[in-house]
């Protein structure tokens, strides 16, 4: 097995930075600071999505629109719904009666920032703004292609994608997975968001199925390496990298592939997926490139 690439490139380095600015930007000026009654929400809906965050997902929506010379602006208001989205997931994954998870990206969770009932409506009201984003003729003046989008995200973000995956992820805790069961629960809870960021750019640039299977193949296996790190990452990464309590899945008894095969094996499948991530990419005869680096960053990742 080719060992992976140790460095970021300057490029990838850059190019995920112009993806952080570009993301916070968007998203002040969707949540604009306000002196409504009811103000906290805003302010909650915020502190969830300002400051922090590796922007992995818009970072995958521009690159993906990008190989299909997508106009940026639309672009951008996808990548900006797809955080909200992520953002709320991740709110209502904190919350006591899921992971209770203290801190969050260097700062206190939003329910112990706020508190639950705020938390929770927080999150709704990120989930309900993204779609709202995205069926604004400013994404694309082509109804169809809004649709699209929105049929794409429902399924990524409902109960066959990323909320099915957490209410296995809540089973996992007092049932034993075997790898298949642990698999699909990642590929729901973490991959299909990804593969939805990835293929909004071939359903913006009206791509056609060939390019959209390769982009969603590989988000897929990405994902899945991703998760796989982020397990690891639970068990041997310092809080004050990751931004998030250490050791929240054994304390949980949660079902993951270190808790299955132990880390370095896992370290092992990640590798394997990354560059069976990249094997999809090849359609693209070398135009996704930031694409197949970012395959080695999400192993690297300390956060
Ligand atoms: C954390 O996602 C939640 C998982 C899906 C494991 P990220 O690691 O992308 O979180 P941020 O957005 O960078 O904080
Ligand atoms: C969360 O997975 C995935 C989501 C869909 C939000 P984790 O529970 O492992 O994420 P962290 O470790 O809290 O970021
Ligand atoms: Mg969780
Ligand atoms: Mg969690
Ligand atoms: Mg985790």
């Amino acid at each position: 097995m080719a060992p992976s690439p140790r460095e970021t490139s300057p490029e990838l380095k850059e190019a995920l930075e112009d993806t952080v600015q570009m993301v916070d930007k968007a998203i002040g000026r969707l949540l604009p600071e306000t002196d409504l009654a009811e103000a906290q929400l805003y302010d909650a809906m915020r502190y969830g999505t300002l400051a922090g965050g590796k922007r992995l997902r818009p970072f995958m929506v521009m690159q993906s629109a990008k190989l299909f010379n997508v106009d940026p602006a639309r672009a951008k208001r996808v990548a900006a719904a797809i955080e909200l989205v992520h953002a709320y997931s991740l709110i209502h994954d904190d919350l006591p009666a899921m992971d209770n998870s203290d801190m969050r990206r260097g700062k206190l969770t939003v329910h112990r920032a706020y508190d639950e009932a705020t938390a929770i409506l927080a999150g709704d009201g990120l989930l309900t703004m993204a779609f709202q984003i995205l069926t604004e003729p400013e994404t694309h003046e082509d109804p169809y292609v809004r649709c699209a989008l929105v049929a794409a995200l429902a399924d990524a973000a409902g109960p066959h994608g990323m909320v099915g995956g957490q209410m296995l992820d809540l089973i996992g805790e007092t049932t034993e997975f075997d790898l298949g069961s642990i698999s699909r629960m990642q590929r729901m809870k973490t991959g299909k968001l990804m593969a939805f960021s990835c293929e909004a750019g071939a359903i913006l640039g009206k791509a056609g199925d060939m390019y959209r299977r390769a982009l969603t193949s590989y988000a897929y296996d990405l994902g899945l390496a991703f998760q796989v790190t982020d397990d690891i990452l639970d068990v041997e990464a310092d809080p004050n990298e990751s931004g998030k309590p250490a050791n929240q899945d054994d304390k949980a008894g949660k079902s993951t592939f270190v808790s299955t095969m132990g880390k370095e094996q896992a370290r092992q499948r990640a590798e394997m997926l990354a560059e069976q991530a990249i094997r999809h990419l090849h359609v693209f005869q070398g135009r996704a490139k930031m694409l197949e680096e970012l395959a080695y960053y999400v192993l690297r990742r300390r956060a």
